[in-house]
């Protein structure tokens, strides 16, 4: 187990962040306070966090031959995020985001585009030797048919017995109606805010126990909701919540969902509690919100104890 990895599927983009003092009014020219160029996407995040936190990680998602990937797959490189079984594909836009964080609130507003690059397919996934791994996670993307045959292809997988499980778990954020076709066959679903908002829920405590009451399941639900705290519900519908730890004061909130996500997993990949995960999850995002990016983050990790 020890030895195996965590397999992350979903995007990686480049992030293009401004960080200013207050939002932008339309229509304006104004400077910011700081740029920075960064790699992103929630599973290259998610794995950028592993590889700090020392775990073992791998990184599914597509690439181009467009130079603006030069800079995502040479940060890849520095972070030691195995990316062998990614799809590359000719003459395709890098998927981008320009993201604007306002220092008066923490706030981060992004805008994404992907103009022509293909989203990780059933058939890339099955590129990858399901033995060499402990978890694999997912990102619920606009592709989710395709995803739910990728939890399909797990699920097979486990039915064998010579072999141990691998835990599957999926990062529900956005706004659409396709995130359900993920729940079938997954250990572990973060359900995030803005999908949660979607569903109708107002906090997570609703969130968890609505969901499962709708779409009843083994599963855990996790929720994170930003300074509210975390809710969760395990296999047997049994209540957990963890608050939140926020730093005197909050610089970059982006990736903080991702931060969560990639806290909890490697607790629950370690055998650990529910409970012990989410706070460890909760800590995490608290360290990597007071400062820019995810490196930071190793520097202060023996502030978790
Ligand atoms: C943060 C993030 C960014 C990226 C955006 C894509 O969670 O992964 O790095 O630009 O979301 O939706």
């Amino acid at each position: 187990m020890a030895n195996k990895r965590i397999l992350c599927v979903g995007l990686c983009n480049l992030d293009i962040i401004q960080v200013c003092g207050s939002y932008p009014l339309e229509d304006s020219d104004q400077r910011s306070n700081r740029s920075i160029w960064q790699r992103g996407g929630n599973a290259s995040n998610n794995c950028t966090v592993l590889s700090l936190l020392g775990a073992k990680c791998e990184l599914l998602a597509t690439f181009s031959d467009s130079e603006h990937f030069t800079f995502a797959l040479r940060d890849l490189e520095r972070h030691g995020i195995p990316i062998e079984k990614c799809a590359f594909h000719k003459g395709c836009e890098i998927p981008l985001s320009t993201v604007w964080i306002n220092e008066a609130t923490g706030s981060r507003t992004i805008v994404h585009s992907n103009l022509n690059l293909p989203e990780i397919k059933v058939e890339d996934f099955a590129r990858c030797d399901l033995s060499r791994y402990s978890w694999v996670h997912f990102e619920g993307r606009r592709s989710a048919s395709e995803i739910a045959k990728m939890i399909e292809t797990v699920r097979i997988f486990n039915t064998s017995e010579d072999h141990e499980r691998i835990r599957v778990s999926v990062d529900l954020e956005k706004p659409r109606n396709t995130n359900l076709l993920l729940i079938p066959n997954v250990d572990i679903i973060f359900l995030g805010k803005d999908f949660a908002r979607f569903l109708g829920y107002d906090n997570s405590r609703d969130a968890v126990h609505g969901f499962k009451k709708s779409y009843p399941g083994k599963y855990t639900a996790i929720c994170p909701w930003g300074s509210s705290g975390v809710s969760a519900l395990d296999g047997d519908n049994k209540y957990y919540s963890c608050g939140v730890y926020p730093p005197a004061v909050i610089r970059d909130t982006l990736g903080a969902g991702d931060t969560f996500c990639a806290g909890c997993i490697l607790q629950l990949n370690k055998q650990e509690p529910l409970q012990a995960a989410i706070e460890y999850g909760s800590k995490l995002a608290g360290l990597k919100i007071g400062d820019y990016g995810f490196d930071h983050l190793q520097q202060k990790l023996h502030q978790l104890v």
